[in-house]
């Protein structure tokens, strides 16, 4: 806990970072050696902090590391990862390997579309509402596309109005979506402006109030499917074929094992689009929503096997990423991560992210149905444990040693370890 006294600081966002750190100081009581850490940690990137967000007094430094021996639609890419998670880049690596001999990943998409929805409110007759939207295709598709003129000029605009009358414990609402291509945009600027825009022309013709106006997460227009084949002596065997194959039966029939194998293709998935500045929540939303769509939550992948018994693994989920605006066209590291990426298009990035998503899929089923996680993890989380013990230098790796020849990684281990090799004995 720390001790801050009030969490009114008066002029707060109006200080430049510097300032604003030493009053999160006094008022927390940090001393001198913290302050200086958390200055140190935005590495020459505090302005770069500022612009992006509020109240902005450093930063914080994930790691990020390659993914290897991918081959996506026959062209061999390096994965820039970002993540705190030790394990996560060499699942990928290694699961992508092992599927090299069958050409790698195939990817499809739906095309780069978003949807915004506005929600009309206060009408007695929701249907009647809907009908007088869909009379004004012609004008909405004006009034949307005249929002972005850039994006028309990139060959995206405005597609198609899809309109629903939902049943809530409000009773029904009439809910409009305005179906955008964005191109190479994620799109959630230019629909929500498109949808502010529309909201005061729909209540005019049809009498209705509009309330929200807001694109959906549920981006399930703009999908990127991924396939991978896997041969089963790649794999380990029948055996630990058919036992995959089971794992992933599990997961998609029982929503608890579901988080958790979803969770595994979100550690791949969320670790490329935080890498190139992209938001994770929006990515995280959709799949999860998704995941979800036939009623219950289940696998985002699906598992097969094939005629001649290797394993065949699909995964297909709403990619909503970009390369233009926000924290992918500003910061740098993500701008040379796209560099290494090789990718012109939000198109393409899509399919790399879903083909990362799969190998960590497999690897993390592999794992589970051979010797379990924990061998995997075991050297890194070594470091971790002797790191948290206060092992410096030379003494981190001889710590994470003698815990893994144990095999056991625990913390009280790592403090008496320590203090042996300090007394000398
Ligand atoms: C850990 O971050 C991810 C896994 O739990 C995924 C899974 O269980 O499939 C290993």
């Amino acid at each position: 806990m720390s001790d801050v006294t009030s969490s009114r600081i008066e002029g707060f966002h109006k200080m430049d970072p510097a300032a604003r750190l030493q009053a999160v100081a006094r008022q927390a009581g940090l001393d001198n050696e913290a302050v200086a850490g958390l200055a140190d940690a935005a590495s020459g990137q505090i302005d770069l902090a500022d612009r992006l967000v509020e109240n902005a007094i450093t930063s914080m430094a994930i790691p990020v590391g390659i993914a290897t021996n991918m081959t996506v639609d026959g062209r061999d890419v390096l994965v820039p990862m970002a993540t705190e998670e030790s394990s996560v880049i060499a699942a990928v690596c290694n699961s992508a390997k092992r599927c090299r001999a069958t050409g790698g990943f195939k990817t499809s998409t739906s095309g780069p579309v978003m949807a915004a929805q506005i929600q009309l409110l206060d009408a007695s007759d929701p249907e009647n509402v809907r009908l007088k939207v869909l009379e004004r295709y012609d004008e909405i598709k004006a009034i949307c596309d005249e929002t972005d003129p850039l994006l028309l000029k990139f060959g995206g605009g405005f597609r198609e109005l899809d309109i629903r009358v939902i049943d809530s414990a409000e009773g029904p609402m009439t809910i409009v979506h305005i179906v955008v291509d964005t191109r190479d945009a994620m799109g959630a600027n230019a629909v929500n402006s498109m949808a502010e825009a529309l909201a005061p022309k729909l209540e005019e013709w049809t009498g209705a109030r509009s309330l929200l106006r807001i694109l959906t997460n549920l981006a399930d227009r703009r999908v990127a499917r991924v396939r991978a084949v896997w041969p089963v002596e790649e794999i380990g065997g029948e055996q630990v074929r058919d036992d995959m194959l089971s794992a992933y039966y599990f997961a998609d029939s029982d929503p608890y094992r579901a988080a958790t194998h979803n969770k595994g293709i979100m550690n791949g998935i969320s670790a490329v689009v935080l890498a190139t500045g992209n938001d994770t929540r929006a990515i995280e939303a959709g799949a999860h929503a998704f995941a979800a769509k036939d009623g219950w939550y289940r696998s985002m992948s699906r598992w097969e096997k094939d005629a001649d018994g290797n394993l065949v693994g699909i995964l297909e989920m709403p990619m909503a990423v970009g390369l233009i605006g926000g924290a992918t066209k500003i910061h740098p590291t993500a701008q040379a991560n796209l560099k290494i990426l090789g990718v012109k298009t939000a198109d393409e990035l899509a399919r790399i992210i879903v083909s990362v998503g799969l190998a960590q899929n497999f690897g993390a089923m592999r794992a589970l149905a051979t010797t379990g996680i924990q061998k995997g993890h075991m050297a890194l989380h070594a470091q971790n444990v002797a790191l948290m013990v206060g092992a410096t230098g030379d003494e981190i790796d001889k710590v994470a040693a003698e815990l893994k020849a144990l095999g056991k990684v625990r913390q009280d281990i790592a403090e008496e370890i320590l203090a042996r090799l300090r007394s000398g004995a």
